[in-house]
This record gives C-alpha cells, sequence and structure tokens, in this order.
C-alpha cells in the first residue's frame, strides 16, 4: 500500500522508516520544501544502525530507502495512498488547517490519521466533510523500535476505520491499542503521567531522591514491565492470579491512594531539586551525546525483544 507521511520532522520521518520497512511504497511531504531532503538524509544513516542490529527483517538498508520518496506536490503524496498519516506541529489550529486541506485532497477511501500526542481528534476533525475516516495513530518516539501506537477514534469516526488502522499498524510490526473513545492523555500519557506525579511527589516531599526514584523504574520495576503489562503482572504474582492479588494487596494501595490526592507543582521549588540532581549526573552540555547513548540502548533492547519472543514466545 501507499503511505502519505505529511510532515517531516522528528517523527514523520521516523514512521516513513517504520512503513517503508515493512514493504510499504512511502511518500515523504513537508510544508518546509527543504525538510523531506533532511528527512531522508537522517533516514539514511538510521537504517544502516537497523541493518547492523538486524532490525530490517532482512532487508538491505538500500532496498527500504528506495521505498521512501521525497514529494514536492501534496496532491502527489497523496495520489493513490491508502492511508495517510499527518505529522504537523501540536497546534490545534495547524491540525485543523492541515485536516481540511488532507480531507479535500486525499483519495475517497484513505485513512487520514494524526500522530499527535495529546490533542483529542474530535477537536480537529468535526466540521470536516469525512470525518468519519479521520482518527489519531499516536506513536511513542521513535515508532522503527517502540511498536506501541494508540489509536483514538473520535466519536464520529467509523469502526472500519478504526479496525483497517489497527490491521495495518500490526501488519506493519506495530502495537496498537485501541481505545474505544477519546480521552485527555489516551492511555499512556495517563500511565505516565500518574508515575510522574508521583516521582515528583516522592522528591517535593523529601523521603527520595530523584537517582532513588530512577533506580525503582530502571532496576525493578521496569525489567518487567519491559515484557509484560501491570495487569499480566499482578496476575503472576500471588499464587492465584489478579484474584488472588487483588485480595491480599489492594488494602496497601487504598491506603496509599489517600495520600496522593493532593497536586504537586512540578514547575515549584522541587524544580531545583530535580534539576541540580540532573545537572550534577549530566551537564547539559552532554544530553545530546547520552540521547545517542538512549537510542542504541533502544535499538539493543527492541533487538533483544524480537530475539526473546523467538526463542520463549510472545
Ligand atoms: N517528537 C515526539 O517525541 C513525538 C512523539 C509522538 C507524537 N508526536 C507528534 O508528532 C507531531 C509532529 O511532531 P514532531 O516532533 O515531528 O515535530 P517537528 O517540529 O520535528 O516536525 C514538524 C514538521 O511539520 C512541518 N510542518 C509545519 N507546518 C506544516 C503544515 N501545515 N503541513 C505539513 N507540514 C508542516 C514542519 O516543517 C516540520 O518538518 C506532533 O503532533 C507531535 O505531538 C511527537
Amino acid at each position: 500500500m501507499k503511505i502519505a507521511i505529511i510532515g517531516s520532522g522528528f517523527i514523520g520521518r521516523a514512521w516513513a522508516i517504520s512503513f517503508a520497512r515493512a514493504g510499504h511504497d512511502v511518500a515523504l511531504w513537508d510544508r518546509d520544501a527543504a525538510a523531506t531532503g533532511h528527512a531522508r538524509a537522517w533516514i539514511c544513516g538510521v537504517l544502516d544502525d537497523l541493518a547492523r542490529t538486524e532490525l530490517l527483517r532482512g532487508q538491505a538498508p538500500t532496498a527500504v530507502l528506495d521505498r521512501i520518496s521525497p514529494t514536492a506536490e501534496l496532491a502527489d503524496a497523496l495520489d493513490g495512498a491508502g492511508h495517510v498519516q499527518e505529522n504537523a506541529p501540536e497546534k490545534p489550529d495547524v491540525k485543523r488547517e492541515v485536516f481540511a486541506l488532507l480531507d479535500r485532497l486525499a483519495d475517497a477511501d484513505a485513512i487520514i490519521a494524526s500522530s499527535s500526542s495529546a490533542l483529542l481528534p474530535s477537536t480537529f476533525t468535526e466540521l470536516l466533510e469525512g470525518r468519519h475516516r479521520c482518527l489519531v495513530a499516536h506513536p511513542l518516539n521513535p515508532p522503527y523500535l517502540i511498536p506501541a501506537v494508540e489509536v483514538v477514534p473520535a466519536p464520529w469516526t467509523s469502526q472500519r476505520i478504526v479496525d483497517r488502522t489497527r490491521d495495518l499498524l500490526a501488519e506493519a510490526g506495530h502495537a496498537p491499542l485501541v481505545m474505544k473513545r477519546e480521552l485527555d492523555g489516551f492511555i499512556m500519557n495517563r500511565l505516565q503521567g500518574a508515575l510522574l506525579e508521583e516521582a515528583f511527589r516522592l522528591v517535593a516531599d523529601g523521603y527520595a531522591g530523584i537517582e532513588d526514584v530512577d533506580i525503582g523504574i530502571r532496576d525493578g520495576l521496569a525489567l518487567r514491565w519491559s515484557f509484560m503489562g501491570p495487569f499480566e503482572t499482578i496476575d503472576l504474582n500471588t499464587p492465584g492470579g489478579v484474584r488472588d492479588y487483588v485480595e491480599r494487596y489492594q488494602g496497601i494501595y487504598a491506603n496509599l491512594f489517600t495520600q496522593m490526592q493532593r497536586r504537586v507543582d512540578w514547575a515549584g521549588p522541587v524544580l531545583e531539586t530535580v534539576e541540580a540532581a540532573r545537572r550534577e549526573r549530566l551537564p547539559e552540555d552532554r544530553l545530546g551525546e547520552r540521547r545517542l547513548w538512549r537510542d542504541r540502548r533502544l535499538m539493543a533492547l527492541a533487538a533483544h525483544k524480537k530475539r526473546a519472543e523467538g526463542e520463549y514466545g510472545a
């Protein structure tokens, strides 16, 4: 299938890799004419890294690259595309304007999906003639290494469009999470937000330092969470499964939740503490270098997960 990537910044270019690796022809378009060329050059480097870590499904980098075409005209990018993935800046006015254009120009049966991190699809698709074919498909960065994608319908998105989007993503090696209806924060940012709020509270109230909080996740909870969700985790953590877990442990948590009702201002005095501790461990001028380290670790983890799934099952 042909896929049109609209907006070729951070996320658009990463989606291009993911879809082209799965065998799709990808047309890249951006309002800034220079952006698609930059994106293609960046993609070349990443494809070499992915080939080295055996994350290109056995294909040569050039075979994947040949499927990605920077396209000067929006109409040409959309012509014949069965799926349009929009990656313009996260501003309601921009999304409304871009979606109006895409709905007018895209093929009649094309799906139009937004990568929006936080805007509800109803806020920028309501007035469109083709609003039934619009939805959010929100990836984590970068989608060619992190499989989860949140599929979020507006109240008027047709079920057929939701199903087609889920199938397309799954066939491309993604792990779609399909919401029944839209909600602020979707699923993953609500989970992440709950965890961050508690992390800030522990530091703000003087119970723990930031490194201890990070150890608790990095060398504790996240080891299981990197291959099981919280529900499967608790199902396996007591002899009798999830019901046994709830009967034994809900009381412990219920006591905690009453202590967690008060909001912490992340930008308040706690930020001084968090920032000072982080900058002591990692000076600001080394953030870029550490991001490269993170990306290499993510690649190694993705390769390991693939191997482990083959060996032990998913
Ligand atoms: N960066 C992330 O980690 C991340 C993760 C998930 C989702 N997203 C979402 O992806 C979307 C894009 O974010 P990004 O980080 O790639 O931003 P970015 O700034 O890197 O890229 C945006 C691109 O859109 C182009 N653009 C601007 N106006 C446009 C228009 N009207 N039509 C087409 N292209 C236009 C810009 O030239 C730029 O190349 C946002 O909705 C964001 O919330 C970002």
